[in-house]
């Protein structure tokens, strides 16, 4: 008689670890948010303007942070739990804000049609980031920015190489983030130019995502 091996289904573990990090995403950046993150936030999202699309918005940690004399506002995450939490955001806020499911990779937008394009802490997470980027440079008018916050590869080699060791365990803990990735230079190859980048330190998190870029894109 075949034994059957009940092996846990990869799909449905994935599913249980997305909604258990979904729950647990907040909580775990209390600390790096009142340490700064908050404030690097506010700052960036102050110089959005007019038609505005954030990719990857998570649980909706930067909708507080948005001009009220926007033009339009939505929120793109295709995670389901994600979504779910920043569905709930949105009602709780008085922001008129239109919540959609959609991966960076493939934005339900017409070329040239988007004013600022908005990503904290997503191109280190999406699958394909020079895909991501390309798409994000498609919607984008031709006076059009990218504003971003992201986590990247230390410069530091010491560290860089602590990234790499670590990836792959923070990655499944962290929902695929990968936190040895070269973001500002998968920009720089993207056919977009870096207006402005400033470093800064992501206080109050672990060391391997701790090195933050700050800037702006512009279609080039
Ligand atoms: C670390 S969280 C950042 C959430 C939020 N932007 C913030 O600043 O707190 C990464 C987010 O990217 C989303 N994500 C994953 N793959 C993506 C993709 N291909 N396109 C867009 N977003 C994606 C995840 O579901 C998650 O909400």
């Amino acid at each position: 008689m075949a034994t059957e091996t009940l092996q846990p289904h990869p799909v449905a573990d994935s599913r249980v670890w997305a909604r258990a990090f979904a729950a647990l995403y907040d909580p775990s950046l209390w600390i790096g948010e009142r340490a700064g993150m908050r404030r690097h936030r506010h700052d960036l999202l102050a110089r959005a303007r007019g038609q505005t699309l954030e990719i990857g918005s998570g649980t909706g940690l930067n909708l507080v942070h948005y001009p009220d004399d926007l033009d339009g506002l939505v929120l793109a995450e295709p995670d389901p739990s994600m979504r779910k939490r920043l569905e709930r955001a949105v009602r709780r806020s008085d922001r008129d804000a239109r919540v959609i499911d959609a991966g960076a990779e493939q934005l339900p937008f017409a070329d040239a049609s988007i004013d600022t394009v908005v990503s904290t802490l997503v191109l280190c997470t999406v699958d394909a980031p020079d895909e991501a980027l390309r798409e994000i440079a498609r919607v984008l008018r031709p006076d059009g920015q990218l504003l971003f916050i992201e986590h990247v590869r230390s410069d530091a080699e010491r560290w860089a190489r602590w990234q790499d060791r670590l990836a792959g365990p923070w990655a499944a803990f962290a929902s695929g983030c990968q936190c040895n990735r070269n973001t500002l230079d998968l920009l720089a190859a993207s056919g977009m130019r870096v207006a402005e980048v400033d470093r800064h330190k992501w206080s109050g998190m672990p060391r391997i995502v701790r090195p933050l870029a700050i800037g702006s894109a512009e279609v080039a």
